[in-house]
């Protein structure tokens, strides 16, 4: 039996043909490709504005730059993400709090945001800070009550959206949220790494509806450049470098690529969510299904992740290894971020009920667009069959 990843990208002819014509093109690196994706994401999102780079931490790094976070700021993320989500703050000198999730869906937890941003002090809401829910595993995180709570203590909000493309939920006031529209947030950000919905390779992007915020971000995208005139002024060719930024650059060949990725995307989502509810389906017919929860099959999840959650301690790193041993691959996502020594150093021993009681029995099996429905039965066979050795 071949190796099941717990996800990987889905490369088609066309894919490949739109990323041979650039190679034979006039630019290799921000050329027109690179407007066209901005276009066609804009236009997928129904945001007023796209601004590709080079990766998804890229793409936070910008997003929280160009909300003006800086040395003084603050922002606050789930425990439950990855590092890339408090590392961009980093980047920035900020500082970073966490906020638990909830212990069923890993989802920022909005009692315990509005219980972090209550101990803010007076002195820190006169800075420009940043709240940074994470529509985590491709569920839509409460964006409406995070937004709420961020507009009450004068925060600014950024969706994470890495692993969300697509996802819409029904919000407790009866709107219809999505992620990374520009509804309820200031930005937001995405990733196309492989192992997400569409890739480019390395590549993410900010949406957003506001013109300052894309403006910034572009800028800083490409050190903090920017050409003040127009093609018909004596001194076309001047440019100014205003603030510092970074080489954050999409390329075109990684542009073309996105594009032809794009079309694919309705497509990608269409696959993952019949595939999550066959997983549904079949695993809970079982009797081993006794030994883990199923995620809610919830029709606007866009099924980055799907994770099972063990009810037994110490179980899920058994099944981990027995799985891994019988070529299925599975994902731990994610150790809360206050457990790495990077930020336990900085900010001291740090435990979150939520967030906890999620890590500890949390496994991603295999999920991705082009799963076939055997190598799915394949990863089920052997979740019974580790159950059956281990219960
Ligand atoms: C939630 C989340 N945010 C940000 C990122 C960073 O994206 P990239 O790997 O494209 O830098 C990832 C990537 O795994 C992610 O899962």
């Amino acid at each position: 039996m071949g190796l099941i990843p717990y996800s990987r990208q889905s490369i088609s002819d066309d894919d490949v043909t739109s990323i041979n014509r650039v190679m034979r093109s006039d630019f290799l690196t921000q050329g027109p490709r690179v407007k066209d994706f901005e276009k066609e994401l804009s236009s997928w999102f129904g945001v007023e504005h796209a601004v590709v780079c080079s990766s998804g931490t890229a793409a936070l790094h910008l997003a929280y730059a160009a909300a003006g976070v800086k040395e003084e700021s603050l922002g606050i993320v789930p425990a439950i993400t990855f590092s890339a989500t408090a590392n961009a703050l980093k980047y920035q000198s900020a500082k970073v709090a966490f906020c638990d999730v909830s212990p069923e869906t890993g989802l920022i937890d909005p009692e315990s945001l509005g219980q972090c941003l209550e101990q803010v002090s007076d002195e820190q809401k006169e800075k420009t800070n940043v709240v940074a829910p994470v529509s985590f595993a491709g569920s839509v995180a409460p964006l409406e009550k995070c937004s709420a709570l961020a507009n009450e203590h004068g925060f600014a909000m950024i969706e994470d959206a890495s692993h969300s493309p697509g996802a819409w939920k029904e919000e407790p006031s009866g709107s219809k949220a999505k992620s990374a529209s520009g509804q309820w947030e200031d930005a937001a950000t995405l990733s196309f790494h492989p192992v997400k919905h569409i890739c480019c390779g390395e590549g993410g992007a900010v949406l957003t509806n506001s013109g300052k915020l894309a403006e910034s971000a572009e800028k800083l995208r490409s050190h903090g450049i920017y050409r003040p005139f127009g093609e018909t002024h004596e001194t076309p060719w001047r440019y100014e470098q205003e603030e510092l930024g970074w080489n954050y650059r999409l390329t075109d060949l990684q542009a073309a690529l996105g594009i032809s990725q794009l079309k694919r995307l309705d497509g990608f989502l269409a696959q993952r969510r019949s595939l999550a509810a066959r997983y549904r389906e079949c695993l809970k017919e079982k009797p081993f299904c006794d030994h883990f929860e199923l995620p809610e099959v919830d029709p606007g999840n866009a099924w980055h992740l799907f994770v099972i959650r063990f009810k037994q301690e110490g179980r899920r790193d058994l099944a981990h290894k027995f799985l891994k041993e019988r070529n299925v691959l599975t994902q731990v996502h994610y150790v809360p971020l206050y457990r790495h020594p990077y930020f336990e150093r900085m900010m001291g021993k740090i435990r979150l009920p939520g967030a906890e009681s999620f890590f500890k029995g949390c496994l991603s099996i295999p999920l991705y667009a082009q799963l076939s429905e055997s190598d799915q039965d394949q990863v089920i066979e052997e979740l019974g069959h580790f159950v059956n050795q281990f219960a």
